[in-house]
C-alpha cells in the first residue's frame, strides 16, 4: 500500500475522461488499495482514480459519519442507473483544496458497479452518499465541482483561485 499525490486544479488531467476497466487483476486491486489509504490519509470521503493520475473508472468512497462505523464502497466502472429528487449541499474536492460551494444535486441515486474481482453490485443511496457518488463519478468524466456551479460563479472562483495559487506560489519563493 502507498499514499499517492493527489492532483491538484488546474491540472489537465482532471479535466480528461477515464476509460473503462477491462482488465481485474492485481494491478487494479493495488491501485485500489493505495486509493484507500490516500483518501482516508487526506483525510476525504471519496477519491476517483483520475485524481492520482490514473485514467481508469475506479472511485472509493467512505461517506460514513464519525461516530458510525466505516462504509467503504470500491466501485469499478460504476454507473449510476436510477436518480431522482433535488439536493443543494456544499462540497469540497481533495483537488481544489481550500473551497467548498453549494452544489446541485440529486437527492438519491442507484449505483451499479464491480469490484475489483469483477463481481457486480447495485447500491441505493441518499445523502451524503449519494452526493459522493455523483461527485466522484464526475471526475471520470473529467467535470470538477466547480464545472457545475453558474458561469458567473465558476469565473469568479476561477480568478479567486488561481489568485490564491499565485500568492502560496510567492510564499515559497519568498
Ligand atoms: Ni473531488
Amino acid at each position: 500500500m502507498a499514499i499517492r499525490e493527489i492532483l491538484h486544479y488546474p491540472d489537465p488531467l482532471l479535466k480528461k475522461k477515464s476509460v473503462p476497466v477491462t482488465v481485474f487483476d492485481q494491478h487494479l486491486t493495488q491501485l485500489a488499495q493505495d486509493m484507500v489509504e490516500t483518501m482516508y490519509d487526506a483525510p476525504g470521503v471519496g477519491l476517483a482514480a483520475p485524481q492520482v493520475g490514473e485514467l481508469l473508472r475506479l472511485i472509493v468512497l467512505d461517506c460514513s459519519a464519525a461516530d458510525e462505523p466505516a462504509d467503504l464502497i470500491i466501485a469499478v466502472n460504476p454507473e449510476i442507473v436510477a436518480a431522482q429528487g433535488e439536493s443543494y449541499e456544499e462540497e469540497g474536492c481533495l483537488s481544489v483544496p481550500g473551497f467548498c460551494t453549494l452544489v446541485k444535486r440529486h437527492q438519491e441515486v442507484t449505483l451499479r458497479y464491480r469490484d475489483t474481482d469483477g463481481q457486480r453490485h447495485e447500491r441505493h443511496a441518499d445523502g451524503l452518499l449519494a452526493i459522493g457518488i455523483q461527485h466522484e463519478i464526475d471526475h471520470l468524466d473529467g467535470i470538477l465541482f466547480v464545472d457545475r456551479l453558474s458561469p458567473l460563479k465558476r469565473s469568479i472562483f476561477k480568478k479567486k483561485y488561481l489568485k490564491m495559487l499565485k500568492e502560496q506560489e510567492a510564499e515559497h519563493e519568498a
